[in-house]
């Protein structure tokens, strides 16, 4: 598949993709979403990918769903194809650790797919906002869920019924932003970061992950126990073994993702 509203590169271990319709702010329409889909099942598919990065452009991560081509719909168009689910819940889906680097504006569906990652970096730019409430409309794409268990109800109430957006720094403060990085650099360090996870045994990183995101899902003691059995079975994979093993040994541990 040849892609127009995406830019992919495999850079190492890590495969990356860049939005890339500048003349709409990235604005999310729906043959982006389906190239996004298709691109993130090639790279979960492919075994020398380690981690994901997502990115935009210095103007925008995205600014949002397409509104020119959601304006118009009716009730049974939306309900029918149960609008925003198919294509834009594959971030989420994803078992492989994906990064968001954000400049500019993340916005509405932006923010939104910048949440279903699992590590959000940021330049001074970046600007998180769910302005749906300005045109009539709510979240679609989990904001009111995700930004509540990210940054609490407080914020995120003041987001979603206001639309004000939040700069880098309050986002870093709030907990939805990992790091901020400087803008010349944002893109090479969400490479490094996703290489530094990529260099790591693949199957503890999905297990790190899944354990992590059972926290969004679960009670405590039912998380507790998902992390214990977990911890158990990585002591069923040679990359445990090697671990240890280089550790007490003091060298660098060769991960064969076994
Ligand atoms: N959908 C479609 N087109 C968009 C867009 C969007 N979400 N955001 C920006 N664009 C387009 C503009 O229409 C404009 O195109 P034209 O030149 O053809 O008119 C171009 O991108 C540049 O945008 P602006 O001229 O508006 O740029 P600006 O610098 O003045 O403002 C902005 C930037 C504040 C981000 C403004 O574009 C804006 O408010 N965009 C919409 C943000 C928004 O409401 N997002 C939520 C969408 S709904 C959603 O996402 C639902 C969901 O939960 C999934």
């Amino acid at each position: 598949m040849s892609y127009e509203h995406i830019i992919t590169e495999i850079r190492g271990p890590v495969g990356l993709i860049k939005f890339n319709r500048p003349k709409a702010l990235n604005a999310l329409c729906e043959s982006l979403i389906k190239e996004l889909d298709h691109a993130l099942n090639g790279y979960e598919d492919n075994n020398a990918i380690g981690a994901i990065v997502i990115t935009g452009s210095k103007e925008a991560f995205a600014a949002g769903a397409d509104i020119k081509e959601m304006y118009d719909k009716t009730y049974m168009d939306v309900y029918l194809s149960n609008f925003i689910t198919e294509g834009w819940e594959r971030v989420s889906t994803c078992r492989k650790p994906v990064v968001a680097a954000v400049a500019g504006y993340a916005l509405g569906g932006g923010c939104e797919i910048a949440m279903m990652c699992d590590i959000i970096l940021a330049d001074e730019t970046a600007k998180f906002g769910q302005p749906e409430i300005t045109i009539g409309a709510i979240p679609g794409a989990g904001g009111t869920q995700r930004l509540v268990r990210t940054i609490g109800k407080a914020k995120a109430m003041e987001m979603c019924l206001t639309g004000r957006m939040m700069d880098a720094e309050e986002a870093e403060y709030a907990g939805l932003v990992s790091r901020i990085v400087p803008a010349d650099q944002l893109l090479d360090d969400a490479i490094k970061t996703a290489k530094k996870i990529a260099s790591m045994s693949r199957p503890i990183s999905m297990m790190a992950k899944e354990a992590v995101n059972r926290a969004y899902e679960t009670t405590l003691s039912e998380g507790l126990l998902f992390e214990r059995r977990a911890f158990h079975s990585l002591f069923a994979t040679d990359d445990q073994k090697e671990g240890m093993k280089a550790f007490v040994e003091k060298r660098k541990p060769k991960f064969t993702n076994c």
